[in-house]
C-alpha cells in the first residue's frame, strides 16, 4: 500500500512518541541501505570506493549511517556533506555526522559551492549514495550546492548507484521532477513506499521497501 508523504511523518512521529525514537529508524534505514548496496556490489563492499552525498537533513543522516556501516564492511568512504555542519537540521543527523567525526576511516568534506565538488571526470567511484533530499524537500528548484551533486551522481558511469528514501529532487507525493532529479539503478524507501515514487521507475530503478522498526502500532488512526 503507497502512502502520502504526510501520513509517512505521522506514523514517524507517532512512533517517536511510543518511544521508538528516531534516531533507532535513522540507524536501521542506514543499516539496510548499506546492506543492500553491498549485495549491489557483489556481496563484498571491501576495499570499494564509495561516495555519499547527504544532506543537511534527515535524509542526509541515513546516509551518514551508510557510510558508518560500510566503512565497517571495509569500504573505502568518502562522504560530501552539502552545507556546513553548523547548519545541520535535525538532531538525529547531528549526530551521526559527529559520530562520523571520530572515525579517520571515514573521508569527510563539507561543501560550501559547487566548485568544492570534483569535477565529473575525475569522479569514478565504485558506488555513489544520493542521500541529498528525501521527503522533506521543498519549492519547484533544487539550490546549490545539492543541484550540482545531483548532477555528478547522474554522471557517474559503471557504478552502482542508489538513492536513499527518494531519488532528489523527485516529489515523493506527486512524482514530478520539474528542478532536476537524481536517477538512481536503485532506491530503498523505507516503510512504506510514498505513492510518487511508483510513478517514476525512470528515476528510482528497482525499489526496495525497507521496515526500519517503525511499530505496526504508530500506524493506527493514520492508515484506514
Ligand atoms: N520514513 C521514515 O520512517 C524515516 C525515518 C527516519 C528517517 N527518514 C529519512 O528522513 C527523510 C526526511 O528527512 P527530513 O524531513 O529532515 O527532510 P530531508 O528530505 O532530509 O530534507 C530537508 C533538507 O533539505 C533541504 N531542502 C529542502 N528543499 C530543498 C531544495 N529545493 N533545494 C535544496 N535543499 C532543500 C532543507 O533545507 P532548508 O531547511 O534550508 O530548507 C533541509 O536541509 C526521509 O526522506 C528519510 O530519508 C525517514
Amino acid at each position: 500500500m503507497a502512502i502520502t508523504v504526510e501520513q509517512m511523518y505521522r506514523i514517524e512521529n507517532n512512533g517517536h512518541e511510543m518511544g521508538f525514537q528516531k534516531k533507532f529508524m535513522m540507524e536501521n534505514a542506514g543499516a539496510a541501505a548499506a546492506r543492500l548496496l553491498t549485495d549491489a556490489l557483489g556481496g563484498d563492499a571491501a576495499s570499494k570506493n564509495i561516495t555519499v552525498f547527504a544532506g543537511l537533513g534527515n535524509n542526509g543522516g541515513d546516509g551518514m549511517v551508510a557510510a558508518r556501516h560500510l566503512a565497517g564492511r571495509g569500504a573505502l568512504v568518502r562522504v560530501f556533506l552539502l552545507g556546513s555542519p553548523g547548519g545541520i537540521r535535525t538532531e538525529e543527523c547531528a549526530w551521526n555526522w559527529s559520530l562520523l567525526g571520530r572515525m579517520p576511516s571515514v573521508e569527510k568534506k563539507a561543501i560550501a559551492g559547487p566548485a568544492e565538488l570534483p569535477g565529473a571526470a575525475k569522479f569514478a567511484p565504485d558506488a555513489a549514495i544520493d542521500a541529498i533530499l528525501g521527503t522533506g524537500i521543498e519549492g519547484g528548484a533544487v539550490r546549490e550546492p545539492h543541484a550540482s551533486a545531483m548532477r555528478l551522481f547522474n554522471s557517474a558511469r559503471g557504478c552502482a548507484k542508489m538513492s536513499v528514501d527518494v531519488p532528489s529532487g523527485l516529489d515523493p507525493q506527486t512524482g514530478e521532477a520539474a528542478g532536476g532529479c537524481a536517477r538512481a539503478d536503485f532506491t530503498v524507501t523505507f516503510h512504506r513506499v510514498k505513492a510518487g515514487l511508483l510513478k517514476r521507475p525512470d528515476l528510482t530503478g528497482r525499489l526496495h521497501a525497507e521496515p526500519i522498526g517503525i511499530p505496526p502500532e504508530a500506524e493506527k488512526g493514520v492508515l484506514p
